[in-house]
């Protein structure tokens, strides 16, 4: 969906003024904070879920996270946001916070989930004596820009030149199924609003509804929700009939008509949260073809988060899944398949099929897969390349260093132009502890070599195909067998360490075929 400037039309008629004059004694203070309260109390029923609608996730991050950051943006530095926590309110919390910051947000909950009416009125201790402007949102409502919103309280504060006690946002719907209806007088102007379960047939045929947000007077909101009765078809205390009680009362009441219906709408189905991502999946992929000059081959099989930075000329293939904070530099290639969560890679690198990136950093000019698996911090430095089914786990390869077949390497640090033949492993797991393996620069790992950790391979060292290499390897030593022992010092024997067998310095299987000759 495109960014739009908020559009909306007063459908108040500006003359009629007659029957509202009289008693407004919920004019707003021009200098009246701001203060914002969020509802997200409820299940979720028509959700069919056992976590709270408010936690499922929209382009990877909970739907209450995307309402939080929406409302941070209108609050004035540093005055919380209020939200109203019930079911699952622990973890609510926990999402909020993780948006917000500890002191960014207070709690109030609501024990029993009686409607949104009841829902306010547990925050009266915590608002009622603000002297504020409140704004009430509801935490199924992602995608609001807060440009809208504060079209919508500028509205409530200037409205006929004195201000409104409460101001609807409203739009129309094609289908308003199950939404509360906006009933207006003959005048045009506001009545009440009428719960779809409440309403006629007449009311129902109403296609302007309320979208759940709302600006009010603190005090005037707070003492007209007393007055609110659970006497409708759910039997729940409904925020919805505030509106009406305050109009019947005199006050102003004023309409805020947004033109943007998806824009304002909640999330109250698994469908609607499909068809929510995928606007918000769409709406990243423009900017990032549009702004980043990224080449995404097929946007409709490519998901990107909307936190992630990609640079120019980067070339995104069908089915590629990034997540998170995402960082990756220009000129790479992502090939289908390829799954990078929260991790860091340079320009200039291949990623192909089906590799799975987490929690790690790619320095420019690597290569990784196919099949790759790269995961908690694991570090490539330039150059380096990992191939066909190679595991990493918190592992360096260092500059130019190559592990290309079969491999799995956790707790590793390996330094530069080092090469690790097919089907190496790092023994890092005794059973109870997990250990070290350094290999040094220059060195040759055999195909098959099971390196016990902890243990230490020198520089320039290398070890036969099948090695088990159970002690300290020092530098420029060849070792090989089961447990591997130390065959030849490599600074004794001229080099090559074995002519008649010698490979190519970058063939990953240099070391084992030259030491043995066994593959
Ligand atoms: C509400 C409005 C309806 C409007 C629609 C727009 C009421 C009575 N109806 O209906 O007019 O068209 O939103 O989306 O307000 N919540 C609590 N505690 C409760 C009940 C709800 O915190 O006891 C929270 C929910 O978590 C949710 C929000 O309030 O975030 C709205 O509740 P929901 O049940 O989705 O209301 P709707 O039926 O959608
Ligand atoms: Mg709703």
């Amino acid at each position: 969906m495109n960014k739009q400037p908020p559009t909306n039309t007063q459908e108040t008629p500006p003359d009629a003024t007659a029957t509202t004059t009289g008693a407004n004694a919920a004019t707003p203070t021009a200098n009246a904070p701001l203060d914002v309260l969020i509802l997200a109390a409820g299940l979720g029923t028509r959700m069919h879920s056992r976590t709270a609608k408010v936690l499922h996730q929209l382009g990877g991050r909970p739907l209450i996270a995307h309402v939080c950051h929406t409302a941070a943006a209108l609050v004035k530095e540093g005055r919380p946001v209020h939200i109203v926590v019930g079911h699952q309110a622990e973890e609510v919390k926990a999402a909020v916070e993780a948006e917000l910051g500890a002191n960014g947000a207070i709690f109030i909950t609501q024990t029993e989930q009686r409607g949104t009416g009841d829902a306010v009125m547990v925050a009266r201790d915590a608002l009622a004596d603000a002297g504020s402007t409140l704004l009430v949102l509801s935490g199924d409502v992602p995608l609001m820009h807060h440009e809208t919103l504060g079209a919508l309280v500028h509205q409530h504060r200037t409205h006929r030149g004195r201000g409104a006690a409460c101001s609807v946002l409203t739009v129309k719907l094609e289908d308003p199924t199950g939404y509360g209806r906006i009933v207006r007088d003959a005048d045009g102007r506001f009545e009440r609003i009428v719960e779809h379960k409440d309403a006629t047939p007449e009311e129902r045929q109403i296609k302007e509804i309320n979208a759940g947000i709302y600006c009010f007077e603190t005090r005037v909101l707070f003492t007209a929700l007393e007055r609110v009765q659970p006497a409708n078809a759910q039997g729940e205390y409904y925020l919805t009939d505030v509106p009406g009680i305050l109009r019947a009362d005199g006050e102003d009441v004023s309409i805020f008509t947004h033109a943007d219906a998806r824009e304002v709408s909640g999330i109250n189905t698994r469908l609607d949260l499909a068809e929510f991502e995928r606007l918000v999946r769409l709406r990243t992929l423009r900017r990032l073809m549009l702004d980043s000059g990224v080449t995404i081959i097929d946007p409709a099989h490519t998901y990107i988060s909307p936190e992630a930075q990609i640079g120019h000329d980067t070339i995104i293939y069908p089915g590629v899944t990034i997540e998170g904070r995402t960082q990756i530099g220009a000129g790479c290639e992502i090939r289908s398949g390829t799954r990078i969560t929260n991790s860091r890679i340079g320009s200039g690198v291949q990623i192909k099929d089906h590799s799975v990136i987490v929690d790690s950093d790619i320095a420019d000019s690597c290569s990784v897969g196919p099949f790759a698996h790269l995961r908690m911090n694991a570090r490539l430095e330039e150059r380096a390349a990992v191939g066909n089914f190679v595991e990493m786990k918190k592992s360096r390869l260092g500059p130019k260093s190559k592990a290309m077949h079969l491999t799995y390497l956790g707790d590793a640090d390996i330094g530069a132009r080092t090469n690790i033949g097919a089907g190496t492993v790092t023994c890092n797991y005794d059973g109870v502890n997990k250990n070290p393996t350094v290999i040094e620069h220059d060195v040759k790992i055999g195909s098959d070599t099971m390196l016990v950790a902890p243990v230490t391979v020198g520089a320039r060292s290398v070890t036969g195909a099948g090695a088990v290499v159970t002690k300290d390897v020092p530098p420029d030593t060849l070792v090989a067998g089961v447990p591997a022992t130390i065959k030849k010092d490599l600074r004794a024997a001229s080099q090559p360490v074995a002519p008649e067998s010698a490979q190519p310095q970058d063939s990953e299987e240099t070391a084992t075929n030259a030491v043995t000759g066994d593959r």
